[in-house]
């Protein structure tokens, strides 16, 4: 038996921002942004809805997999930018695509929300309960972002990837091989987005800066460093593999400067570590699919290829994956 990622898909809006285009509407610069993250543009909705984003990315993902609406049993999509607090995400995609034989449910894990929907996935289909998984990490951050807070809304994008995932009873050797996922809500309020504006009569209102997201970055940058070489070891140890036997670290995209880091933490050559921050920014739980479908699509995965999924972030979370594909 394997359970194995079997199709990939990603979409991204259709408006670009550079990092120039940043500086003529707020007081930032190419340098400073590419400097201190890497990145030099990334893409933000305008007409594009969460939804429709995921859906797109879902068509590609189940094409390549050969997969139909009726096939798919669950739908997981791990968002915190879905277009309504209810319906949740996977149940307007779900609509979207068709797909009525499936149970959809949204999971909540910011940056490391697509391991965590792996995962769910993984345990579900190994259980036998269900067998098609369709998981989807997608996010409009852009709405979630203080327009005049330049030391947050630059780092971060919008758009959308999607996998299919699928018990297969007759394949050996392939699929995934180790999960490992964990939390530390003490230190949660470093990366936070406290809320809606509240209206009730009998609650004293915050301000309304408090429904955007805000961000220790130097905080968020020593628990990255520290925990992702940590998290990705231990899948590795779980996979019963070395290191030197994973071809691609797939990481979450959030900075060039933590990607670097984790490289010279684990004494693997950067060449190893593929990055689409540059052209997409820090877009959350949907960082590790688009870049999983962008290595995908330019063929570098090979059958029998072994790779690290990582991501990392709000909570605080992350989670590691082992894979042969
Ligand atoms: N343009 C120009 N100047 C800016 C900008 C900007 N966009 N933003 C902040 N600055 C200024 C600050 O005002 C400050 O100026 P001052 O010294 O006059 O006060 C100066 O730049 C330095 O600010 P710092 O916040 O100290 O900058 P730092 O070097 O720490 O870099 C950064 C900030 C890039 C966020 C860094 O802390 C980092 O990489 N953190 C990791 C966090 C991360 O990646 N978060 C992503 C979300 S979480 C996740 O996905 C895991």
């Amino acid at each position: 038996m394997a359970i194995k990622i079997c199709g990939t898909g990603s979409y991204l809006p259709k408006h670009r921002v550079t990092n120039d285009d940043l500086s003529e509407i707020m007081d930032t610069s190419d340098e400073w942004i590419q400097t201190r993250t890497g990145m030099k543009a990334r893409h933000l909705v305008t007409e594009e809805t969460t939804t429709m984003m995921s859906a797109e990315a879902a068509k590609l993902a189940m094409e390549q997999a050969n997969v139909s609406a009726e096939d798919i049993d669950l739908i997981i999509a791990a968002t915190i930018s879905q277009d309504y607090i209810i319906p949740t995400l996977s149940c307007e995609v779900q609509r979207e695509l068709g797909a009525k034989n499936a149970v959809a449910f949204d999971i909540g894990a910011a940056c490391s929300g697509f391991l965590f929907a792996l995962n769910t996935a993984y345990s579900y289909l190994k259980s036998g309960q269900y067998q098609t998984a369709l998981i989807l990490g997608a996010e409009t951050l852009s709405k979630m972002m203080d327009w005049e807070d330049r030391s947050t809304c630059v780092l971060f994008g919008d758009g959308a990837g999607a996998a299919i995932v699928r018990n297969m009873p007759d394949e050996e050797g392939i699929g995934i091989e180790s999960l490992v996922q964990g939390s530390d809500g003490a230190k949660g309020m470093v990366l936070a987005c406290k809320g809606r504006p509240v209206k009730n009569p009998y609650v004293e209102t915050e301000e309304e800066r408090m429904s955007y997201v805000t961000m220790d970055g130097q905080e968020v940058y020593k628990f990255a460093v520290r925990t992702v070489p940590k998290a990705v070891k231990e899948a590795v140890e779980k996979a019963e593999v070395t290191l030197d036997d994973i071809d691609y670290f797939v990481l979450h995209q959030a900075n060039i400067r933590i990607i670097e880091s984790v490289a010279k933490h684990l004494h693997q050559p950067i060449e190893k570590f593929p990055t689409n921050l540059q052209e997409c920014g820090n877009i959350s739980a949907a960082s590790v699919p688009i870049l999983l479908d962008d290595i995908n699509r330019k063929g570098l995965l090979k059958k029998g290829n072994r790779i690290v999924l990582a991501g990392f972030g709000a909570g605080l979370t992350w989670g590691a994956a082992v894979l042969t594909w």
